[in-house]
């Protein structure tokens, strides 16, 4: 079992990092074989529109540094998105990284019957943190669910929201949190 996870705030050693290090390490001793992107790190472009994925290719055909980030998230049983919200939605990180997944989609996604090419049976974990409290931004993980629901492109989805974290290390005294990751670690 494979699973990638993408850091997407720019803080390292922050609150959505933190705990989605949390969930891999668990995963890791759990036998899985793990992957953890810190997407701030590196060099890439949103979707470009080009539909080279559609007309030329079965892949996105930018040659940054999210091709492989690409190619590990297709082959991976688990998939970890962790982003601060800013602005009320996911970072800007994760936002080019999931506009780049149309390339997973196939030409005739919208008609079907085959709508992307990614292996039935893949599960997601959400991790969103963010300074207000629960009340709001409830709408951002089921607006990009509804689109992975509609596609079909995860079997399983799971969402952590971290709501009033501000400082980097707010959540390491968040135990309902915590034990939120565990849970979830323990169903993958
Ligand atoms: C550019 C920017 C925009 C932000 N926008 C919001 C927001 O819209 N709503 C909110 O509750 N917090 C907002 N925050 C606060 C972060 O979401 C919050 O500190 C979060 O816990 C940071 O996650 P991290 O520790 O994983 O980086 C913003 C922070 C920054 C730097």
């Amino acid at each position: 079992m494979k699973a990638v996870a993408l850091l997407a705030s720019p803080r390292r050693l922050g609150n959505s990092s933190g705990l989605a290090e949390r969930l891999m390490s668990i995963l890791g001793k759990s036998g899985h074989e793990t992957k953890t992107y810190f997407l701030n790190s590196l060099s890439y472009r949103g979707c470009q529109a080009c539909t080279g994925c559609k007309t030329r290719s079965e892949t996105c055909v930018l040659h940054d540094d999210l091709a492989i980030v690409l190619e590990d998230v297709k082959g991976a049983d688990t998939v970890v998105f962790a982003s601060p919200v800013y602005w009320g939605d996911v970072s800007a990180q994760l936002k080019a990284f999931i506009d780049r997944t149309y390339s997973y989609l196939t030409p005739e996604f919208v008609t079907g019957p085959v709508r992307h090419r990614l292996e039935s049976g893949k599960k997601l974990v959400f991790i969103l943190s963010q300074g207000a409290d629960e009340g709001l931004y409830g709408d951002i993980f089921p607006r990009y669910n509804a689109f992975f629901e509609e596609l079909g492109l995860f079997e399983e989805t799971y969402l952590i929201r971290g709501c009033e974290l501000g400082e980097r290390e707010d959540h390491l005294h968040r135990e309902d949190l915590l034990a939120q990751v565990d849970r979830i670690a323990a169903l993958l």
